[in-house]
């Protein structure tokens, strides 16, 4: 299976750590030019994009914060600066910030839907602007992809994280309603659900006594890596799935199964 990606340009969000950094390493590594975005920490998307243009690829990073449209047009502008066009965009940038209900502030809540849920709706917008302005190149089936990153907690529900399960659950329809808007036009809108993936997000919930109870909670076993996601992403962005539109795919070793099911209810 050919997931190339040659001749393409693609941003990626949040793309200087975790599974954001997976998804940039990953698409260039298919041959995308990659804009690696990032929020408040420039030395790793810097890293990261001078790693990628040691190997002979193409990559810059650009700071910005997703929650506002002037650094989402900066966004979009450097990237044309650089690369001339988009043809691909992994609306990746989240974050929790947790607590239970009775304590969480107005201030957790709005920050998570603002960077998670208005963050991706504020890229997608711009690149089915950016998609559209600039038409069909040969360098792709579609005119555009749009990949989100959404969770398994698009589906459960999650105490103690309820501003991070509404955002999720919120991609889930935001995807599914731009998809059916925009396939017309020949631009694919899909998302990738991970479940319990090892990076800075959820570092102590993944390690020790912590790590063993979350893996009951994985039929296949392990507990992700961030490569699995960005696998999932290169796939997305390639014509391979040129038939695959407005869909989720999970990447979460089951974990959608409800394990806790087995022997059970
Ligand atoms: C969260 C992780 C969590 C996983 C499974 C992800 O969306 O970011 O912190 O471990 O879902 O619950």
């Amino acid at each position: 299976m050919d997931c190339r990606l040659d001749g393409q340009v693609a941003i990626v969000t949040g793309g200087s750590s975790g599974l954001g950094y997976a998804c940039s390493e990953q698409l260039a590594a298919a041959g995308a030019a990659v804009v690696v975005n990032y929020h408040s920490h420039p030395e790793p998307a810097e890293d990261l994009a001078a790693s990628i243009n040691d190997k002979g690829g193409r990559a810059i990073a650009v700071g910005g914060d997703v929650s506002k449209e002037a650094d989402v047009a900066e966004l979009f502008g450097e990237t044309l600066g650089a690369f001339g066009a988009v043809d691909i965009l992994v609306a990746n940038s989240g974050m929790q910030k947790d607590a239970a209900l009775t304590e969480m502030t107005l201030d957790q809540w709005e920050a998570v839907l603002s960077v998670n849920l208005t963050g991706q709706f504020l890229c997608a917008q711009a690149a089915v602007r950016q998609f559209e302005r600039q038409g069909r190149r040969d360098v792709s089936r579609a005119l555009g992809k749009i990949i989100c990153m959404s969770s398994v907690h698009q589906v459960i529900p999650w105490a103690g994280h309820v501003n991070y399960a509404a955002s999720k659950g919120g991609i889930m329809m935001m995807m599914q309603t731009i998809a059916q808007e925009v396939a017309g036009k020949g631009i694919r809108v899909n998302s990738i659900a991970p479940g319990a993936i090892r990076t800075a997000i959820n570092e102590t919930e993944t390690e020790g006594e912590k790590g063993e109870q979350l893996l009951k909670l994985i039929p296949y076993g392990r507990i992700g890596v961030a490569e699995d996601v960005g696998k999932a992403a290169v796939w997305l962005a390639s014509d391979q799935s040129d038939y695959v539109v407005g869909t989720t795919i999970f990447v979460d070793g089951g974990m959608t199964l409800y394990p806790a099911f087995r022997g059970n209810g």
